[in-house]
């Protein structure tokens, strides 16, 4: 039976997140956490996927994905169904996905896991450039938050830590002068427990700017401005001052009205119990707070914690992988 392993991982927004819907600068790195696709082929013509959300079947050929529109998984039958257009084979295919981090908490895991379906997919029929999985996984993320700014998407596909900037994306860990230091950084991830909805967040914050204009003008000026500022201390190799940014933009974020009285108390229980910083990633409502730590202080930070689940990662070097081919 021919298969396709293939994986993507998971990610973190560190600065910028919804104001980079608006165009405004954002930094986003690959965690060391990955969601892996299993596809083989089928003989009943039907894209069928089992994850932690379920079990779905669509029969061949998925015209219009619209009419999935409630199916937890409309994503990855898109995927599916548009890495078969582009190779024209229609042919059914079993999906499997594994993820070894949560869904629905702000760690890019619709992302991965249309990122990862797409090249395995892909890998049974031939093969299939990082680029257009980006740009497919950009249409399916199209699909579930209406205006993504495909932040997650790239991360996902290309790995290491991103610029997202004038329209551009640009990895920081290749360019001169980000040194080996970027490996060094440790991370805490600290999952509040809430499930969040990126498109209600995404749609709250729309109608912020478009009620109060002058005001998300000036927060957008103020993400961009900690940004920026985050670009240059992460080149310094400054943790106190990129985790004071974080911790900034935290606020911002909470100013912006996507925080909550959870967000808000862990990002405060890691500041005060020695972490350089915390904010909540991604879109807010609920999901996960990221915090820069010393390692040496997880423990200590972990008993002031309590019973939230948590992980500690670097920044992943990779992006999309092609593990394995069966035939
Ligand atoms: O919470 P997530 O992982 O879906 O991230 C959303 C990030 C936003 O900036 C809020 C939206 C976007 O498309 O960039």
């Amino acid at each position: 039976m021919k298969a396709a392993v293939t994986s993507a991982p998971a990610k973190a927004i560190l600065f910028g997140e919804h104001f980079v819907v608006y165009g405004k600068p954002a930094i986003a790195a690959a965690l060391k956490r990955r969601v892996r696709a299993t596809s083989t082929l089928n003989d009943v013509g039907e894209i069928r996927v089992r994850s932690m959300l379920g079990y779905s079947s669509i029969p061949l050929p998925c015209t219009d994905p619209y009419l999935y529109e409630y199916d937890p998984h409309r994503h990855i039958i898109f995927s599916a169904a548009s890495v078969m257009r582009l190779l024209n084979k229609h042919v059914g295919v079993d999906i499997l996905l594994e993820s070894d981090f949560p869904y629905g908490m702000g760690l890019g895991a619709s992302a991965a896991t249309s990122v990862a379906t797409i090249a395995s997919v892909a890998s049974l029929f031939g093969s299939i450039s990082r680029n257009e999985v980006f740009r497919l996984s950009l249409e399916a993320e199209r699909l579930v938050h209406r205006n993504p700014s495909g932040i997650d998407s790239a991360v996902c596909t290309y790995g290491g830590l991103l610029l997202f900037k004038d329209g551009r994306i640009e990895r920081l860990d290749a360019r001169d002068g980000y040194n080996h230091a970027l490996h060094a950084l440790r991370f805490m991830v600290v999952n509040s427990g809430m499930v969040k909805d990126t498109g209600a967040m995404v749609m709250k914050v729309k109608a912020r700017g478009e009620s109060s204009r002058e005001e998300f003008a000036s927060l957008a000026e103020m993400s961009e401005a900690l940004t920026m500022q985050a670009l240059y201390a992460i080149r310094c190799n400054d943790l106190a001052r990129i985790g004071e940014l974080l911790t900034l933009n935290h606020g911002l974020l909470r100013m912006l009205g996507v925080s909550n009285d959870t967000l808000d108390a862990i990002v405060c229980r890691l500041v005060k119990n020695g972490a350089y910083g915390a904010k909540l990633t991604g879109a807010g409502g609920g999901g996960c707070i990221i915090s820069l730590i010393d390692e040496a202080r997880s423990t200590m930070l972990l008993n002031a914690l309590g019973g939230y689940e948590t992980f500690i990662s670097g920044i992943e070097d990779d992006g999309v992988i092609i593990h394995r081919m069966y035939t």
